[in-house]
């Protein structure tokens, strides 16, 4: 029996810099695909997975994302009584349980693995999910569950993969894979960023993640990796051959919405998944052709 995953960590401090002006005074994660901020999409994933306790890693100018999961009172008194019940609804229906989101503040944004050093309080000695906002998935089972039923199965550390074409990879973290059971891949090495021709395979970590708090222990010794930041691949890396390690290969699609040609597209396909907008959509992209 492994111990059940409750317990997710949302790394929200990163600069944005590839999405600047935007991001110059919002939060990267509070960018809308259709009518929700990316980090609502995350949460929703999460919760889907089973997980009950959320943690923030928080920044300088980041504070709209704690703003957007409080209950706003005074907003609902007024569509409450203009009668608009539906969003209001709506609204509601995303309202989290009181004390289930704790947010922890990044300081200077020192690597990903720093910040979720940063929740080591929080993660105690727990198995924790990450997600990372800005990969937004479109998957028919969420992606995180997908990761929680692997991670109960194996037990261990679990991240999802796919693979990328040979040219891209050093722009990602990668694998070396090992023995290989349906979509689950033994991870044998992790490398963050290797140059093409050093990369172990075409195999490269995505924004979703299920951990060992032993990874905590790792990041502690604060070693920079590529770009000089604190890596959290480089922590992971040293918990193989300790622990049960495992790509899955999850169904479904990832959208990099801290790229703005990633977060175009992702307008377009959310936007077509939706019965109220798809035949607008469908019309006016014909246009552009
Ligand atoms: P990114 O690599 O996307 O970095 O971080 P970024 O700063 O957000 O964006 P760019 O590359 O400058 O445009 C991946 C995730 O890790 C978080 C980010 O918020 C994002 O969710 N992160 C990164 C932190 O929380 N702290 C850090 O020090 C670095």
């Amino acid at each position: 029996m492994v111990k059940p995953l409750r317990k997710a960590v949302m790394p929200v401090a990163g600069l944005g810099t590839r999405f600047l002006p935007a991001t110059k005074a919002l939060a990267k994660e509070m960018l809308p695909v259709v009518d929700r901020p990316l980090i609502q999409y995350a949460v929703d994933e999460a919760r889907a997975a089973g997980i009950e306790q959320f943690c923030f890693i928080t920044g300088r100018g980041k504070t709209a994302i704690v703003e957007h999961f409080d209950v706003a009172y005074e907003l609902e008194k007024t569509l409450e009584e203009r009668g608009k019940t539906e969003i209001l609804q709506e609204l509601r229906a995303l309202a989290m349980p009181p004390g289930s989101i704790v947010t922890v503040r990044q300081q200077v944004p020192m690597g990903l693995g720093h910040a979720i050093w940063c929740a080591r309080s929080f993660i105690g000695d727990d198995p924790f999910a990450i997600l990372l906002p800005d990969d937004l998935m479109l998957c028919d089972t969420p992606c995180m569950a997908q990761l929680a039923e692997a991670y109960a199965a194996t037990g261990g550390n679990v991240v999802a993969i796919e693979e990328v074409p040979r040219e891209r990879v050093n722009r990602y973290g990668v694998i070396a894979p090992g023995a290989t059971r349906g979509n689950l891949v033994e991870v044998t090495g992790l490398v963050e960023k290797p140059p093409v021709e050093k990369a172990p395979s075409n195999l490269t970590i995505i924004g979703r993640y299920v951990l060992m708090p032993e990874v905590i222990g790792h990041l502690a010794k604060m070693e920079k990796g590529a770009g000089g930041e604190v890596q959290l691949t480089d922590g992971m890396a040293k918990l193989i051959g300790r622990q049960p390690f495992h790509g899955l290969r999850y169904e479904g699609r990832r959208f990099d919405c801290g790229d703005k040609a990633g977060f175009l597209e992702a307008q377009i396909a959310f936007a077509l998944k939706r019965p109220d907008l798809a035949p607008q959509v469908r019309a006016f992209l014909d246009k552009y052709r």
